[in-house]
């Protein structure tokens, strides 16, 4: 048995880890919803930070980026009075690591084999798949994200507001374009259409195939 075997092995279920450093943290650092006048922000958010460090410093990136999408897809358990910074921070990490994956000095094209099946039975061409997501990308007033997501066995096209993610709503994000003016404004300047167009050359579908078959495999 090779170490990477007996790492995996002995390695704790993700989502129980989870679990217990949130319940650790709030054990030591309680907040209340109904009080919120009365919470230390500043104390709470350091001390979040040091426990979400402690989350992810010593995994790996793939582990890291689980336990995040998961915090996301359970955000509702968050208290309020902290849930938004979370939201910002994880949804923010969670959109980014998705954006640099699915896009390469080499992409383009239109997505095949499975993927370019679905997207074509569910918007009856790749040419009307894009031009809803340009529709959810124009359509998001200031910043957010357009999506393609995975729910419930089928492929959807919608949009979120600043950093909100698709797992908070039970999605599973398979592509995602940054409409935040950051992501365009030093070449489109207020030409957000223009960005949208012009983002299809960099998409690399083998990355967005990939995710496509995570969210089949329920990954
Ligand atoms: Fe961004």
């Amino acid at each position: 048995m090779s170490d990477d075997q007996i790492e995996n092995e002995e390695r704790p279920c993700l989502h129980c880890l989870i679990v217990e450093l949130i319940d650790n943290f709030f054990a030591e650092y309680p907040v209340s919803n109904e009080e919120p006048d009365t919470m230390d922000t500043d104390e709470v958010t350091t001390a979040l930070a040091k426990t979400m460090a402690e989350l992810t410093c010593s995994r790996d990136e793939a582990g890291r980026q689980t336990m995040i999408e998961q915090l996301m897809r359970e955000i509702n358990s968050v208290p309020e009075a902290i849930r938004q910074k979370v939201i910002n921070n994880g949804g923010g990490h969670a959109n980014h690591t998705m954006f640099w994956e699915i896009m390469g000095p080499h992409g383009g094209g239109d997505p095949t084999g499975p993927l370019g099946d679905a997207i074509k039975a569910a918007f009856g061409d790749f040419a009307g798949f894009k031009a809803k997501i340009k529709e959810a990308a124009t359509g998001r007033f200031g910043s957010g994200w357009a999506w393609l997501v995975h729910s419930d066995g089928k492929l959807l096209i919608n949009s979120t507001a600043n950093q909100d993610s698709p797992y908070m709503n039970g999605q599973t994000p398979i592509l995602g374009v940054d409409v935040w003016e950051h992501a365009y404004y030093l070449r489109y300047q207020n030409k957000r259409p223009d960005y949208v167009d012009a983002w299809w050359k960099v998409v690399n579908w083998n990355a967005v195939g990939q995710r496509y078959s995570h969210a089949l495999a329920g990954k």
